[in-house]
């Protein structure tokens, strides 16, 4: 598939790696001039991946966005091209809020009024995004919102990168259950200690 990643930092950089290796297009979204992160993500894919953010969009399908959550109530209204694309949201929203709305999500589905978007690929750490194998064996990933085919496109790229499956969380109203998983994950990953080579797994007897 054809896919832009706006936000080139450690989520839009693990994900351009691996959906890279998997055989999909990827153009990342960047701002201009490349910071060092850009530049540093640069040398191993290439800078030819990199593009102003409207003409990534434009040549993609699919858009994934990796920035702090209150970046989109600044880049998704200059984007008339992103109608009728689907959008994966991998933010949360901890540290910062996008203005009134709870997710970036929200604010995505209210200032697009788009329904093909989904939140996926929030709810691990970056470098498990880069590596979700654990011994021998793919983790999980989540999605959720109401829209089918956005959410069959984002768990088909999970799967397409490594892990193992990408279960349903629901609709709309369970984005922010999604957030919470990640907050977990923070938590036990950081606050708890554990360290961030610890990943979710759906088991059954
Ligand atoms: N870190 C994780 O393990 C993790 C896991 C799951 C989800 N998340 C979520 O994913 C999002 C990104 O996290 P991250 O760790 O990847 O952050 P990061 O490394 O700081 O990367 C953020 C990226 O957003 C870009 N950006 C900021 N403002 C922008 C703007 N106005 N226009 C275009 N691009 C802009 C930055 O570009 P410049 O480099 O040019 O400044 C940077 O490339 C956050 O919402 C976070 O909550 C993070």
């Amino acid at each position: 598939m054809n896919i832009a990643i706006i936000g080139t930092g450690n989520v839009g950089g693990a994900l351009a790696q691996q959906l890279l290796k998997a055989g999909h297009n990827v153009l990342m979204g960047a701002k201009f001039p490349l910071s060092e992160k850009s530049i540093r993500l640069a040398t191993i894919i290439g800078e030819d991946r990199f593009a102003a953010i409207e003409n990534a969009v434009k040549q993609s399908e699919v858009v994934i966005i990796t920035t702090p959550p209150d970046v989109v109530l600044q880049i998704i209204p200059e984007l008339a091209n992103i109608k009728g694309k689907t959008i994966i949201d991998a933010t949360n929203s901890i540290r910062s809020k996008p203005g009134d709305y709870p997710t970036a999500f929200h604010a995505i589905k209210d200032i697009t009024k788009s329904d093909a978007v989904v939140k996926c690929f929030n709810t691990t750490g970056f470098e498990n995004m880069l590596n979700p194998v654990y011994k021998g064996e793919g983790i999980d990933m989540f999605c959720a919102g109401n829209d089918k085919i956005a959410k069959q496109i984002a768990g088909q790229l999970a799967k397409d990168i490594g892990f193992a499956s990408c279960y349903d969380f629901g609709n709309d109203d369970k984005v922010e259950l999604l957030e919470k998983l990640a907050l977990s994950w923070i938590n036990l990953a950081i606050m708890q200690g554990h360290g961030r080579d610890i990943a979710f797994k759906v088991v059954r007897r």
